[in-house]
């Protein structure tokens, strides 16, 4: 008989990636404030790659349509009357109008404020005024909106402005597989803030690209995952630009072994629910990590989960990935968050954060504790998006901290003092995706 431990038919490939080559080419401040690079990026990396426009629930029946804007453009989504999802520019081709200003909808037609020009949501011309006033006829039918590519996966609606791009699948490359094991389509919006910040959207991304920072602006995470980069796996992706980073979990850094009353304080809600004792961890609590792993094995079943498809530390870790250009996310089976940062229209120095937060609900469960936000997440309530600038909303307590630095380091940035990055080893990854916008801006 197979040991519990011992990772049963799953679909993660989890072998260490060799480490491309990297350059060592100065990552100087005008990248995040300069406006001649940000229309390097528009020209080379906004128009060309793929982008999440929002998820697929958003479009679940024919008629329903939401708006993504991304810079200087704005991107309708639409269910058609034929069930396809198709993405158009939101402009009216009568005389450029934007056409939807709503943020999401269902309607049988898009109808144009100027001029009432109406539209089916599979983008075709239904109605004009004054029909007959058009030299050639009426335009019905033969006008269509501009369509932009556009793919459904992992509950994601990916768009990309450039009719030209390689298949989604191409450019996601070997994480597109390692998504499809967490069935995204199966998890629930259960949190959904936008903040606008005055930082370039470049802070987010190198953030999440490096650990390195952890202890200092999330010292409360040394108690229930280990972040030594000796003890993580970090893996870059080349060419494709994107990058993984595993880290253990439920059990406190090696050297705070000390620190049971903290840590069994931190994880007793979490053990409890598993029917563990957290008084039996006391004297060792890094045994938490296994021992939670064997409880989700034998009674995750009975509680409504499937954990077959994965790997003993994915119940446990934190599967951390970024996806060129500008999203990352962290992947558990109940749970996980995906963070996207898109540049402002006009200004470098400003971007537009989102946080989304997923709940993978167990059979039969309606309210569940998202151990990941701190907070119980109900299957039934609609998410009300809510936006806002920092210090307004909450992305929950430790992306609020991860936030708490953009706005200052973006000050240093811009400072004739700063010299550019020294970076660390275990900050290859900023590295590499700095590599990778080079590559893409040369391209
Ligand atoms: Fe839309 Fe005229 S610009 S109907």
């Amino acid at each position: 008989m197979a040991s519990l431990l011992e990772p049963p038919a799953q679909r993660i490939d989890t072998t260490p990636q060799p480490m491309p080559a990297l350059s060592g080419r100065p990552i100087a401040g005008s990248r995040y404030w300069s406006r001649d690079f940000m229309e390097r990026e528009w020209e080379a990396i906004w128009t060309k790659a793929w982008l999440i426009g929002g998820l697929a629930s958003q479009v679940e029946k024919p008629g329903d349509f939401f708006t993504y804007h991304i810079g200087r453009e704005s991107i309708l989504v639409t269910r058609g009357e034929d069930g396809v999802v198709r993405a158009f520019y939101n402009v009216c081709p009568h005389r450029g109008k934007r056409l939807v200003m709503e943020e999401e909808g269902h309607a049988k037609r898009l109808a144009c404020s100027y001029h009432g020009w109406r539209f089916t949501p599979d983008g075709e011309l239904a109605f004009v005024p004054c029909p007959e006033d058009f030299a050639g006829g009426s335009p019905c039918g033969k006008v269509r909106l501009a369509e932009v590519r556009c793919e459904v996966f992992a509950s994601f609606v990916w768009v990309n402005l450039d009719p030209d791009a390689a298949p989604l699948a191409e450019h996601l490359g070997p994480v597109g597989p390692q998504l499809e094991c967490y069935r995204m389509e199966q998890m629930r919006r259960t949190h959904w803030v936008t903040l606008e910040g005055d930082w370039n959207w470049k802070c987010v991304q190198d953030n999440f690209n490096e650990s390195y920072h952890l202890p200092f602006v999330h010292p409360q995470t040394r108690f229930v995952m280990e972040q030594s980069y000796r003890e993580c796996q970090f893996d870059l992706y080349a060419p494709h630009g994107h990058a993984r980073m595993f880290m253990p979990g439920s059990r406190p850094a090696r050297s705070l072994r000390g620190h049971a009353d903290t840590v069994l304080q931190m994880m007793s809600r979490e053990l409890a629910y598993w029917g563990l004792d957290p008084e039996d961890f006391r004297e060792d609590p890094l045994a938490i990590r296994e021992a939670l792993q064997r409880a989700k094995r034998e009674k995750g079943a009975a509680k409504g989960y499937d954990y077959a498809r994965f790997h003993d530390a994915q119940l446990t870790d934190h599967f951390h990935y970024t996806i060129f250009p500008n999203i990352s996310f962290s992947l558990k089976p109940d749970g996980c968050i995906w963070l996207r940062a898109d540049p402002h229209p006009t200004d470098p120095e400003r971007c537009f954060f989102d946080m989304w937060y997923f709940t993978w609900f167990p059979e039969g469960v309606d309210r569940y504790y998202a151990y990941s936000m701190g907070q119980e997440v109900d299957r039934t309530t609609p998410v009300p998006h809510r936006r806002g600038v920092v210090g307004e909303l909450s992305c929950g307590p430790g992306i609020d901290q991860d936030v708490s630095i953009w706005s200052e380091q973006q000050k240093g940035l811009r400072s004739r003092g700063y010299r550019g990055a020294h970076l660390a080893g275990q900050e290859a990854r900023v590295r590499f995706f700095h590599d990778t916008i080079d590559r893409w801006l040369e391209a």
